[in-house]
């Protein structure tokens, strides 16, 4: 049996999904992959809990979510940047928020990581958005990993997917939905005649839009996941600033409607080849049709034709999904 010692920074909606999910599946993943997970330090803003021998994960979720996580009895004022150089582990998941302008915090968290010899799983867009290509010839350097599947597209598996099972072929595109927020308001547009505010207030008021929504609605969200779509599985070696994005703000209930009476719906798209993010007509009949806060992917490859995955693009427990794929391809290699 192998022990593998986790780092986990940043405890909010993702961190506490993926511990939940540990607590969920531990004895799953110890009996099928012969693999037992120990999280040997949850890094908060203020300070970490650390206990080398593995948290007791249960009581941590529980002060959590009452926000006395500093009631814990493994509470220390250390922070993210000194546990990852102080505290044995293998991999550091990286689950903080993503400032797109700076890459931080996570910025600083993957690459003292990495230069410490740890693989990295994050689902944190921004620092990949900004220095892809330098993190992971950082990574390459150090011998280490850097997996981010769950930074694009949530709970859909498509990094892996290519990366596993389609590798003999050649992506001439890639192009969908990225952002379920965004998605949510343009179906709610075209299902309930609404206008683009009261369909944003609803999305609020449910908890699927951010108090914030700008980097949803002004397509920006989308355009850092393409950045990470067109590096890691085109090559292309391009920056968050090299994508041409227009949002959502623009599209009215009667450009809804006049795109319905002529058999079409408004999505924001997502497009590789063409670096753009920007609201386009899709015919309703089309599988990138897809509504609510789904997202959905096409891949135009050479040998295995169009592929489309449909799925959830964001939720705690979904997005554990994609973190597990990757801590667990790190640990099996
Ligand atoms: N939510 C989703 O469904 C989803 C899906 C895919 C990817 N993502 C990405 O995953 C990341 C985490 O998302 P989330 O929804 O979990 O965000 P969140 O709920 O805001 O949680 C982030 C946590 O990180 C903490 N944090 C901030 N700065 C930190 C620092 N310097 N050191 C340690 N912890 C720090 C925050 O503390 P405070 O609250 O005190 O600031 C918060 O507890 C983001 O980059 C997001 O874009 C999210």
């Amino acid at each position: 049996m192998k022990t593998a010692k986790l780092i986990i920074i940043g405890f909010g909606v993702i961190g506490k999904g993926f511990v939940r999910v540990l607590i969920m599946k531990h004895n799953e993943i110890l009996k099928n992959h012969d693999i037992d997970l120990k999280v040997v330090a949850i890094c908060e803003i203020d300070g970490s809990l650390v206990n080398e021998k593995g948290i007791d994960l249960e009581s941590a979720l529980k002060l959590a979510e009452k926000e006395e996580l500093k009631k814990h009895n493994d509470w220390r004022s250390i922070k993210g940047l000194e546990v990852i150089e102080e505290i044995d582990a293998d991999i550091v998941l990286e689950l903080t928020p993503g400032n797109i302008k700076s890459g931080e915090p996570g910025l600083s968290h993957i690459i003292c990581a990495l230069k410490n010899g740890r693989h990295v799983v994050t689902s944190n867009k921004a620092p990949l958005a900004l220095r892809f290509s330098q993190l992971h010839k950082l990574a390459e350097k150090r011998g280490v990993k850097l997996r981010y599947e769950a930074s694009v597209g949530g709970a859909i598996p498509i990094i892996n997917l290519y990366r596993n099972n389609m590798q003999i072929n050649k992506i001439h595109s890639i192009y969908g939905i990225l952002n379920g927020t965004s998605n949510f308001i343009l179906t709610k547009m075209f299902e309930e005649d609404l206008a683009l505010d009261i369909a944003l207030k609803e999305a609020q008021e449910i908890g699927i839009a951010e108090k914030d929504p700008s980097y949803d609605i002004n397509g920006i969200d989308t355009g850092v996941k393409l950045v990470i779509l067109a590096n890691s599985l085109m090559d292309k070696k391009i920056s968050f600033r090299d994508v041409k994005i227009t949002g959502i703000k623009e599209v009215t209930p009667e450009s809804v409607e006049l795109a319905k009476n002529h058999g079409f719906v408004i999505k924001l798209i997502g497009d590789v080849n063409k670096l753009e993010v920007s609201p386009r007509l899709v015919p309703l009949d089309h599988p990138l049709n897809v509504s609510g806060t789904l997202n959905a992917i096409m891949l135009d490859t050479d040998i295995a034709g169009s592929i489309i995955l449909v799925g959830h693009g964001a939720g705690k427990i979904e997005t554990a999904s994609s973190l597990f794929s990757d801590v667990l391809d790190i640990l099996r290699s």
